[in-house]
């Protein structure tokens, strides 16, 4: 058996933080207006405005924070359009997504509502692209100050007397793109103005995220973390799987061995990306106070046919569970620099948790992973040392199965494995070492599909869902385990 893995259960190798099982939610499509936000005169059950059957599945993964209002919608968007009467608020066009109309009718109130039904941390990205100082400035107080002022009094007009506690703050999105066009040494600069003047008001303190690189654009980190670092708690980084180009990405479903393999391939460059940025990190914050928050992953395919191609809705399939399941593992894996990531996007868009059609709800597979593994979530990552099978096409070669190992406040190990090969099976010999039992007990959940394209739809929602998992065996403090092909198995492990 080639696959192996030793597990060193009294080598802890960091936290993995919670909130690298966060997510996102940008006003693009339908993820906001339709996913989250139906209004309280919906026919679809509500509790003011927001939909119940989103928010109980979001509670049930344990969703730690969730970032808003974009994404590129957010270096466009003027809070102050989005408080007050509802029915007064302006209209604008949302210029990236589909040239649709926005009533702002989701706004500061709605988000911070539904992230306090969440029980979620917010993370609210600023406008620097198209917003000034000012107006950045106002909306932190608008949301904190816990005293007297123009804005705690407008902000108690509008319903609201007590300040929200706010901790994670953008200050902008793709500075570099759709956030302004700047070069590296202009947004530095930007950066250093803009986040002066987000303070902390009694006793909320925020934590500054700086707007990272895109992918592989080195540079953006270098001169960023040079001029910048000092004044920033963390810095973004954004990296999507993409199977194609830009212009011809590939289908959700129906696509090819290659597209599968190709995938699965990109997903695994998450690792050399966080490599390198933290190498470049470390030069200027050796003690690593400056967290990495890759704010924006996950698959990136063409629309489904027929959709509006500004909306970005994509079906989500098994494959599409391994992508999560495996960057999931590289984030645990990193987890001295990755505070935070926000897959893309919660609702109806990108790699999505969530399907909505009307009053439909519908699960994907990337859900179940972010079910199945919120048992990482805050655990202590564990040392392992792990030899895999190659899995190889068109001269190209990735490992068969990547795995990740945890231990919970109870002491029990998850280990969460992937089998990347959509044709075979894999066969993992588990030996856990550090101890002090002589015995295990051991359960097991899969996830897996009899296809490579498999989804679930509003007709069948189930189609992909996990199952319990009985293909091992226990031998004292070694397990092994056969894993079917194109699968995410977590087991849990426990002393006997
Ligand atoms: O997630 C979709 C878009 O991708 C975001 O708005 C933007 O930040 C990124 O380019």
């Amino acid at each position: 058996m080639a696959n192996r893995v030793t597990i060193n259960a009294d080598m802890p190798a960091g936290t993995i933080n919670r909130n690298i099982y966060g997510h996102f939610s940008e006003h693009l499509g339908r993820c906001i207006y339709e996913g989250i936000w139906v209004g309280e005169d919906s026919p679809i059950p509500n509790t003011n405005g927001i939909r119940n059957d989103v928010v109980a599945a979001l509670r049930n993964i344990n969703i730690p924070v969730l970032r808003w209002p974009g994404g590129c919608f957010a270096d466009e968007y003027h809070w102050k359009d989005g408080v007050g009467p509802r029915e007064s608020r302006k209209r604008m066009i949302n210029t990236h997504w589909g040239g649709v109309v926005e009533n702002n009718h989701f706004g500061t109130h709605e988000f911070l509502m539904l992230c306090e039904m969440l029980e979620c941390e917010p993370y609210i990205s600023g406008n620097v692209g198209s917003g000034t100082v000012q107006e950045m400035s106002e909306w932190v107080e608008y949301m904190t100050f816990d005293g007297v002022s123009p804005m705690a009094q407008w902000r108690e007009e509008n319903g609201r007397e007590k300040p929200w506690k706010l901790k994670y703050f953008g200050v902008g999105n793709e500075n570099w793109g759709c956030g302004g066009s700047m070069r590296p040494e202009y947004y530095a600069d930007e950066y250093r103005r803009y986040q002066t003047y987000v303070r902390n008001y009694g006793g909320n303190k925020i934590h500054k995220i700086a707007c990272g690189p895109n992918v592989a654009d080195y540079n953006w980190m270098e001169v960023v973390m040079r001029e910048a670092h000092r004044m920033m708690d963390s810095i973004s980084l954004h990296y999507y799987t993409v199977p194609g180009e830009w212009h011809a990405k590939g289908a959700a479903t129906g696509f090819s061995e290659d597209e599968w393999f190709v995938t699965l391939h990109k997903a695994l460059y998450m690792d050399e990306l966080i490599k390198r940025h933290s190498t470049i990190m470390d030069k200027y914050d050796p003690d690593k106070r400056v967290g990495l928050v890759v704010d924006e992953w996950g698959t990136w395919f063409d629309v489904e046919p027929g959709t509006n191609p500004g909306f970005l809705y994509q079906q989500n399939t098994i494959r599409d569970a391994l992508v999560a399941g495996l960057t999931l593992h590289i984030f645990h894996e990193h987890c001295d620099r990755v505070r935070m990531a926000n897959i893309a996007q919660a609702i109806n868009v990108l790699q999505s948790v969530i399907l909505t059609e009307g009053e439909k709800m519908v699960l994907t597979p990337t859900y179940h992973v972010f079910d199945m593994y919120k048992v990482h979530q805050d655990a202590t990552q564990l040392k392992a040392e792990f030899e895999s099978e190659p899995y190889v096409r068109g001269g190209q070669s990735i490992p068969q199965v990547s795995v990740s190992a945890s231990k919970d406040a109870e002491g029990r190990i998850h280990v969460s494995l992937c089998n990347l090969d959509n044709a075979n099976g894999a066969e993992v010999a588990i030996d856990l070492r550090g101890l002090a039992a002589s015995g295990l007990t051991v359960t097991g959940t899969e996830l897996t599909a009899s296809a490579k394209d498999a989804h679930n739809t509003f007709e069948q929602p189930d189609a992909v869902s996990p199952k319990p998992f009985r293909e091992f065996a226990v031998n004292g403090t070694s397990v092994s385990a056969k894993l079917s092909p194109m699968s995410v198995t977590v087991l849990e492990l426990s002393a006997v």
